[in-house]
C-alpha cells in the first residue's frame, strides 16, 4: 500500500490503487484471461475463481507454494478451498497417483483401491456404515437427498439461508436460478426456534435436512451445538433424514465435526481433500439407508456415474487417509489452525481496525467487522470492497487467499510460513488501517 495515510482517502480509493498496482503487475495473466474469454465466458469454467479486475493464472505448484504467469511466488493459504489438504506435491500422493498410471487407468470395472479408501472413511466417520463414491460433493449431496427422499417418501428438503452444498445447491441469495428445483424450505442457521416452528409445519412433508456443522462458503460460521442436537432430535422425532455436509469440514478432527460434536447424522456428504487432490465426492451413511444401493436386491436404487471409482482418486485418496493425514495429523492441523485465528485476532485488536476471523481449525474467513457473526446474513456488515483490498494486498505480499477472505491450511505449511502471514496481515492492517476504520 503505497497512498499516503492523513490524505483524506477512501476504502474504495484505496481499492482503485490496490487493482492499478495488481494490473500493472500481472500483464500475462491479464493477456491469458482476455484471450480466453473467446472461448469460455468471463475467461473462466468455475465461476468463484473469478475475482475482478481478473485473476492471475497460476502455472505451478510446489509444496504450500504456488507459482503464476508473472513469475510471482505466492504461500497457498487458500489450499483450493479446502481440496488442497495434502498440498502440491505431498510424495505419498505422487507415488500412488504415479503407480495407478502405471498400472492403467480407465479400467472399466472394480478395483484394488475403492474398498479399501471405503473401509478406511467407515473406520474414521462414526455415522458412517456404508459409502458410496462420486465425482464433487455437488454430487454427493443429489444423492443423498434423492436417497432421502426415496428412502422416506417424502419430497420437502430443509437448508439454511446462506448455504452451499454445491453449484445446483447454493442458498447464498435466497435460492440460484441453477438450484434443483426440489421444494426447498429455508431455515435460519442458529436459530433452533425459528428452525424447530418450520420443521413442525412442514413436519409431514420433509424428507432431509441437509446442513454444514460449520458453514463454509457461508462465512466460516460454526453451528452451535445445541443448534445441532435440536435438529437431530426434531429429526429423529419426525423421521426426518438429518444429513450433514462434511464436504469441507470432514477434515477438522479425525472423525469429522460429526466426531468432535458427538452429533450423528443419518447420512453424511464428503468431497474435497478426501480424493488426494483428485475429483471426489462421497455419501454415506445407516446400513438400512445405503443398502439400497446394493445392485443385487430387486428393489436397488441406481447410482452410476462413469468415474465413481476412477484409479487416480480411488489411490490418492486411501494413500493419503492412511499414511498422511492420519489421526494425529487431523489433530494437528486443527491446533494449528486454532492457534492461528486467535494470533490473527489479536493483530486485529492491537491494530484497533474492525476485522474478526471466524471458522474452525484448518478452515478461517476474515470479516472487516466488529458485528458478531451468528448466521450467514450477519456478515454483510464487511464491505466487498474491504474484501477485495484484503484480496489484492495480501496478494500483493505473497500470500494465495480467496477473494471472499476464505483461508484453508494445508500440511505442508510450516511454522515460518505462519509467521510470515502474520506478518503481513499486520503490514497490511496497519497499511490500510485507516480506510478500513473509516
Ligand atoms: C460444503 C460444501 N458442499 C458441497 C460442495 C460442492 O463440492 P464440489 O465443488 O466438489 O462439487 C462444496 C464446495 O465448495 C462445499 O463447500
Amino acid at each position: 500500500m503505497t497512498l499516503a495515510v492523513g490524505r483524506n482517502i477512501t476504502l474504495e480509493d484505496a481499492l482503485a490503487d490496490a487493482e492499478a498496482r495488481y494490473v500493472a503487475a500481472n500483464p500475462k495473466s491479464r493477456t491469458r484471461h482476455l484471450e480466453a474469454g473467446r472461448v469460455l465466458p468471463g475467461g473462466n469454467t468455475r465461476s468463484i475463481l473469478y475475482y475482478a479486475p481478473f485473476p492471475v493464472t497460476i502455472t505451478r505448484g510446489e509444496g504450500a507454494r504456488l507459482f503464476d504467469l508473472d513469475g510471482h511466488a505466492y504461500l497457498d493459504f487458500l489450499g483450493e478451498y479446502t481440496a488442497g489438504l495434502y498440498g502440491h506435491s505431498d510424495p505419498v500422493i505422487r507415488a500412488a497417483v504415479e503407480q495407478a498410471l502405471k498400472d492403467g487407468i480407465v479400467l472399466g470395472a472394480p478395483n484394488r483401491y475403492e474398498a479399501e479408501l471405503a473401509q478406511l472413511m467407515c473406520a474414521r466417520f462414526p455415522s458412517l456404515d456404508m459409502v458410496r463414491f462420486c465425482n464433487s460433493g455437488t454430487e454427493a449431496n443429489l444423492n443423498a437427498l434423492s436417497a432421502a427422499r426415496t428412502a422416506t417418501g417424502r419430497s420437502q428438503i430443509m437448508v439454511f439461508e446462506g448455504a452451499y452444498h454445491g453449484g445446483m445447491l447454493s442458498f447464498a441469495h435466497g435460492t440460484s436460478p441453477m438450484n434443483v428445483p426440489f421444494p426447498y424450505v429455508l431455515g435460519r442457521y442458529n436459530d433452533l426456534e425459528r428452525t424447530l416452528g418450520l420443521i413442525e409445519r412442514h413436519k409431514g412433508e420433509l424428507a432431509a435436512i441437509v446442513i454444514e456443522p460449520m458453514m463454509g462458503a457461508g462465512g466460516c460460521i460454526a453451528a452451535e451445538p445445541d443448534f445441532l442436537a435440536g435438529l437431530r432430535a426434531a429429526a429423529t422425532r419426525h423421521g426426518i433424514i438429518l444429513i450433514f455436509d462434511e464436504v469441507m469440514t470432514s477434515r477438522l478432527a479425525p472423525g469429522g465435526l460429526q466426531a468432535k460434536l458427538g452429533i450423528l447424522p443419518d447420512m453424511t456428504t464428503f468431497g474435497k481433500y478426501l480424493g488426494g487432490g483428485m475429483s471426489f465426492g462421497a455419501f454415506g451413511g445407516r446400513a438400512e439407508i445405503m443398502g439400497r444401493f446394493d445392485p443385487s436386491r430387486p428393489d436397488a436404487l441406481p447410482h452410476s456415474g462413469t468415474y465413481n471409482n476412477n484409479v487416480l482418486t480411488m489411490a490418492a485418496g486411501a494413500a493419503g487417509l492412511s499414511k498422511v493425514f492420519t489421526p494425529e495429523a487431523a489433530d494437528a492441523l486443527s491446533a494449528t489452525g486454532e492457534r492461528l485465528k486467535v494470533r490473527l485476532n489479536g493483530i486485529g485488536e492491537r491494530q484497533g481496525v474492525p476485522v474478526q476471523t471466524t471458522g474452525v481449525g484448518s478452515i478461517l474467513c476474515m470479516h472487516f467487522q466488529s458485528e458478531p457473526i451468528h448466521e450467514p446474513d450477519d456478515t454483510a456488515h464487511t464491505p466487498a470492497a474491504a474484501r477485495a483490498l484484503f484480496h489484492l494486498e495480501m496478494l500483493a505480499r505473497g500470500f494465495y487467499v480467496a477473494r471472499r477472505g476464505f483461508i484453508a491450511l494445508s500440511l505442508p505449511l510450516v511454522e515460518s510460513d505462519y509467521e510470515a502471514f502474520a506478518d503481513a496481515f499486520e503490514d497490511f492492517l496497519s497499511a490500510c488501517g485507516p480506510v478500513l476504520r473509516g
